[in-house]
């Protein structure tokens, strides 16, 4: 056990926890620890502190903690912000193991908030004391009654269950608590993370996933500050199996940062933790009942599904329907049924309803129980069938022997069976849920519940062997090394493409053949080495958008027309800048043929490079069809990120189109994920704009490139 573990056990499962500003008023915020610590009977020590009492409710209370004479594992600090910095200061003199902060005022209050808010962290991290918030609703350990939290859901005496939840907002936080226990879900671990000044959210995950009573890790998450510890801890579930689902919020575009390159701007912040929890193994819930419906999909008994391919069986027509677009929405397959099953449903379902996939065995099977059992058994039997949902709705008079038949069928089933059950009568919902079976109120609800389920058996064994590099530069070739030196020493804060081409050759991406060059004469010289056609460019400091400053000519097919080019190029160039900011001519060879992919890099705050790749031209600048990938990422990685693209099937030849050259791609993209790695903390932005794709058999060429350097 680690030591950073050992001592989370002193803030979930503590042995004694002093309140530090109790209250004798249960009905305030620092009244309401206390009475549920002794409501879910905490067998700890409970030490109240407030100068103003001499006891509360039979228990002794003391004026500070200097009054205590035993250790305190710990603390509770429910006073006004400005008082918190004492109390946490004097918990770590008197070697209190940890404090959760109710108290709000920090880093949501402005700049001085944040600075007291920095303070703690500083604190907590040079005393060893850890900290849970501030602005936190509490933590609560449902098993061992430690509930230091003022959580409302807590009068509603909650029993304790198989969920690890963790929150970063306290108040939505509760009221997802409260929806749970409606909805028959319980929790072992309520945590409220507050601000994160010093115990994050990845930390908390940590020490629940190693709970043996915990089998899901649910949770609400508006950002993180260290990507690096959540891969950890996802990987570390993925080989537990035990699900986390999250609820991500701040999809909309304001996180989008102010970016130079086309990678930057096409990269917004949610974007990159949609990739990173797909990669991750996370299961992201759109909405709240998703999160609780996911939660409850992997409590139930139901195997996980070992393929895409659901077979829906119903009630209701429409309800199948929709069932089956959804279906489809959300990534799962509905497969024709095989000939042999169609021919045996024949035999079973009635001729008003209907043996396709969905299968329409209609009302009648409350008169028939045979004709629900068999067809389920029939799909059950088919191979593309993965699941099964069963759609049916109300059942006032039958719900009972409905239920048994469901029950029992669950049990013969190889499948899992997903249950969609609309207007249910209340019982009929306990008896399944008793019984093991996912249920849920909506056809949608009821397959989002199966995609999901899905989704996370189907990446969890890649999540868990998932090995990030350390973050932080790696040794770079020399002449990377030196091509930064030479554009820092000058003051600059991007390479040229000149030497950003370089950079990527260094790295193993192709670049076009071509030479920097100066006089006319030079650039003649270079082009008959080349052969003609070439492209001729202007390469100066600061002149980042060559087509726009017309800087760039294409298709120069002989000796006359290059002196003209090398001349006109070289005069907008001055036009743009001033003439010691142009470093040269780039003459190179005239790449012909290729299909244009955008790729690059931007570099998360908490998740480090993230690749980024789609289509060029309207692809990706009108349908924003691109997709995004946590760095570094292997060959395989590259051939299913590019899948995901809507315009994919352009690189494969469909339709009489060109078949493209993959598996150069899925190489180039490979080594453009490894530069990036190894240019974290050096680089800003990475953008190899157009990588060009040549025909099957003759490689991609990264004809444009830009790299922009952090600044120091
Ligand atoms: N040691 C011991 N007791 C102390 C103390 C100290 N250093 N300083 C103050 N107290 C006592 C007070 O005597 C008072 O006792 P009382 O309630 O019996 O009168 C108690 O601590 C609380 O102090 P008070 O001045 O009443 O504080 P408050 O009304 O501001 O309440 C908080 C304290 C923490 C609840 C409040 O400041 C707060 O932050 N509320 C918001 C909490 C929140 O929403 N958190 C985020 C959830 S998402």
């Amino acid at each position: 056990m680690t030591a950073q573990r050992e001592s989370l056990r002193a803030i979930l499962e503590p042995q004694s926890v002093a309140i530090v500003g109790a209250s004798d008023d249960f009905s305030k915020i620092n009244g309401r620890p206390l009475k549920y610590l002794l409501e879910f009977k905490y067998g700890g020590r409970i030490l109240p502190i407030n100068p103003k009492y001499g006891e509360i409710a039979g228990l002794r209370c003391y004026p500070n903690l200097e009054a205590i004479d035993c250790d305190i594992d710990l603390a509770i600090v429910a006073v006004p912000a400005k008082a918190v910095s004492d109390v946490l200061e004097s918990c770590a003199k008197r070697g209190v193991k940890s404090a959760v902060v109710f108290s709000s005022g920090f880093a949501e209050m402005g700049e001085e908030g944040k600075a007291a808010q920095e303070r703690i962290g500083v604190l907590a991290r040079e005393s060893g004391l850890l900290v849970c918030g501030p602005n936190s609703l509490g933590i609560a350990n449902l098993t061992s009654g430690m509930t230091a939290s003022f959580s409302q859901t807590l009068e509603r005496k909650p029993a304790s269950g198989p969920i690890g939840f963790i929150t970063q907002s306290g108040a939505f936080g509760t009221f997802l608590f409260g929806m749970a226990l409606e909805s028959g879900l319980t929790f072992k671990y309520f945590i409220s993370s507050g601000n994160e000044a010093d115990l994050e959210f990845a930390d908390y995950v940590d020490y629940v996933l190693d709970d043996p009573e915990v089998r899901v890790i649910a949770g609400y998450v508006e950002g993180l500050k260290n990507g690096g510890k959540l891969k950890e801890v996802a990987r570390k579930a993925a080989s537990l199996g035990k699900p986390i689902v999250l609820i991500k919020v701040g999809r909309s575009s304001a996180g989008t940062r102010a970016a130079r390159s086309h990678t930057g701007s096409m990269t917004g912040t949610d974007a990159v933790y949609s990739a990173a929890f797909e990669e991750l193994g996370i299961v992201r819930a759109d909405t709240e009942e998703q999160l609780l419906d996911y939660a409850s999909a992997f409590l139930s008994s139901a195997r996980l599904p070992q393929g895409r391919g659901v077979g829906i069986v119903t009630q209701s027509g429409g309800a199948g329907v929709l069932a089956a677009d959804r279906a489809e929405m959300v990534g799962l397959v509905v497969p024709e049924l095989q000939d042999e099953t169609k021919k045996q449903l024949l035999g079973v379902v009635p001729r008003f309803g209907a043996t396709g996939n969905p299968v329409d065995v209609t009302a009648q099977f409350i008169a028939e129980p045979a004709l629900l059992r068999d067809s389920i058994a029939l799909v059950d039997r088919d191979p593309q069938v993965n699941g099964i949902v069963f759609c049916l709705g109300l059942m006032d008079l039958h719900w009972s022997r409905v239920a048994a038949e469901l029950t029992e069928l669950s049990k013969t089933v190889t499948n899992p069976l997903y249950v969609s059950w609309t207007a249910a009568p209340s019982e009929a919902l306990e008896a399944l849920r008793s019984a093991g079976i996912p249920v849920f109120p909506t056809p949608t609800r009821t397959i989002d519940a199966l995609a999901a389920a899905t989704s996370f058996n189907m990446r969890r064994e890649a999540a868990s062997q998932r090995v990030f590099p350390a973050a932080g530069p790696a040794v770079l070739p020399e002449v990377v090394r030196q091509l930064i030196h030479g554009a820092r020493a000058q003051g600059r804060d991007h390479l040229l493409e000149w030497e950003a081409k370089q950079v990527l050759a260094a790295f193993g991406v192709p670049v076009p053949r071509g030479q920097l060059v100066g006089s006319s004469a030079e650039a003649l010289q270079t082009a008959e080495a080349l052969g003609y056609p070439v492209v001729v460019k202007a390469q100066a400091i600061g002149l980042l958008h060559k087509s726009d400053a017309r800087v760039i000519e294409l298709n120069v097919a002989n000796a006359q027309q290059l002196r003209l080019a090398h001349a006109r190029v070289l005069a907008r160039a001055r036009e743009h800048g001033s003439p010691e900011a142009i470093r040269g001519i780039l003459v190179e060879e005239m790449v012909n043929g290729g299909l244009e992919v955008i790729t690059g890099v931007s570099y998360d705050p908490s998740f480090g490079p993230v690749l980024l790749v789609g289509l060029g031209g309207i692809f990706t600048e009108i349908l924003r069809d691109v997709a995004l990938h946590l760095c570094p990422l292997e060959v395989s990685e590259a051939a299913q990120l590019l899948q995901k693209l809507r315009g994919y099937q352009l690189l494969t030849g469909a339709r009489g189109t060109t078949k493209r050259d993959l598996a150069s791609l899925y190489e180039a993209l490979a080594a453009v994920s490894r530069m990036a790695a190894a240019l974290e903390g050096v680089a800003a932005e990475i953008d190899v704009n157009p990588l060009l794709v040549l025909p099957e058999g003759q490689g991609v060429k990264a004809v444009d490139a830009l790299i922009t350097l952090r600044s120091r």
